[in-house]
């Protein structure tokens, strides 16, 4: 290549490489290779080169040209790679920190307990029932042998939507609702979501029970202390407790009591109330009380959970705090 041919290179790539930006190394590349750039003028020269020294001088301008080329190249790439690290760095993206993960989930401790009560009560052959969370006067209070001006209805303790419902304050009225449509023998749970006006470290307005039930010709008291008190024994996993049934009162059974428990010689704790099935409620729903009887039973799922986990404040269930929650998954 002619010293000339060579000064043109070396002119160029020192364009190029004070080209700061992809803008103004394409405005260099044209003084040099577009229309009217030094090597394209140069190429339409050559029409005038005589014609022995045309392939020759032609050779060496291609040569140059290439040159100019590859240092274009090599400046396009630079800037474009420069660009990219900038951006990288604007955007602080430290490529060796670890991915982000979708957390496991797991299952909320009142489901947990609700779970472990199914699966324990499935076993001595109760049948797992639902039934509707906004209940009518009917329901929840009349057929459950509490008229008209019983104290559970009060505004007090009873959410009221309307005339005549209410969100269930109880799940006692799931017995009313299955043994209109199932004839006994029936031996239901009904757990599920009650309601009540009320709210300290052990009440919540939005709480849980399970309902149950058992009548055929002659299930007795006896049934029922049987029932319950193998139910705590599994529940618990504990050999020292103790189980204890008091005389109380509630409308719908006859007799009723309050079952208490207790571990070893710890205090004793109300767990749930239960009874035999009161006349007038098996009367409500249509059956005779000289052929049919059985009991029933209503316990917390937040007091057995409480007491299963040791936990004192029944609020922090519903506080969605993870700390908390994480502890039982
Ligand atoms: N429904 C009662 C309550 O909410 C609990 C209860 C007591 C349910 C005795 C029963 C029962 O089935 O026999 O306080």
């Amino acid at each position: 290549m002619n010293d000339e041919l060579s000064s043109l290179v070396s002119e160029a790539q020192r364009a190029f490489a004070e080209a700061a930006d992809a803008a103004s190394l394409e405005n260099a590349k044209a003084r040099f290779l577009g229309k009217s750039g030094a090597v394209t003028e140069r190429l339409k020269m050559l029409g005038k080169t005589p014609p022995e020294q045309r392939a020759a001088v032609g050779a060496e301008i291609n040569q140059a040209k290439q040159a100019i080329e590859t240092a274009l190249d090599t400046r396009r790439a630079a800037i474009a790679e420069a660009r990219m690290q900038a951006q990288l760095d604007a955007e602080a993206i430290d490529v060796s920190l670890p991915g982000r993960s979708q957390g496991t989930g797991g299952l909320h401790p009142i489901t947990r307990t609700r779970n472990r009560i199914e699966a324990l009560l499935r076993t001595q052959g109760f049948a797992v029932v639902d039934g509707p969370e906004i209940e009518d006067d009917f329901h929840n209070f009349a057929a459950l042998n509490m008229p008209e001006n019983h104290p559970a209805r009060s505004m007090h303790d009873t959410f009221y939507i309307g005339d005549d419902l209410v969100l269930r304050t109880h799940t006692s009225p799931v017995q009313v609702r299955w043994m209109e449509g199932h004839p006994p023998p029936v031996k239901i749970i009904a757990p599920g979501r009650t309601f009540r006006v009320d709210s300290d470290a052990t009440h919540s307005p939005m709480f849980h029970q399970v309902e149950g039930l058992w009548v055929d010709r002659n299930v007795s008291f006896a049934d029922l202390k049987q029932v319950l008190s193998e139910f705590l024994r599994l529940f618990f996993e504990r050999d020292d407790i103790r189980v204890r049934f008091r005389p109380s009162f509630f409308p719908f059974t006859e007799p009723s009591a309050e079952i208490d428990m207790a571990f070893g010689a710890g205090k004793w704790l109300e767990i749930a109330g239960a009874g035999q099935v009161h006349p007038n409620v098996l009367r409500a729903v249509k059956l005779d009380p000289d052929q049919w009887q059985g009991f029933a039973f209503g316990m917390g799922i937040e007091r057995l959970a409480m007491l299963r986990y040791g936990v004192t404040d029944l609020r922090l269930f519903y506080e969605n705090d993870l700390r908390f929650l994480r502890q039982f998954s």
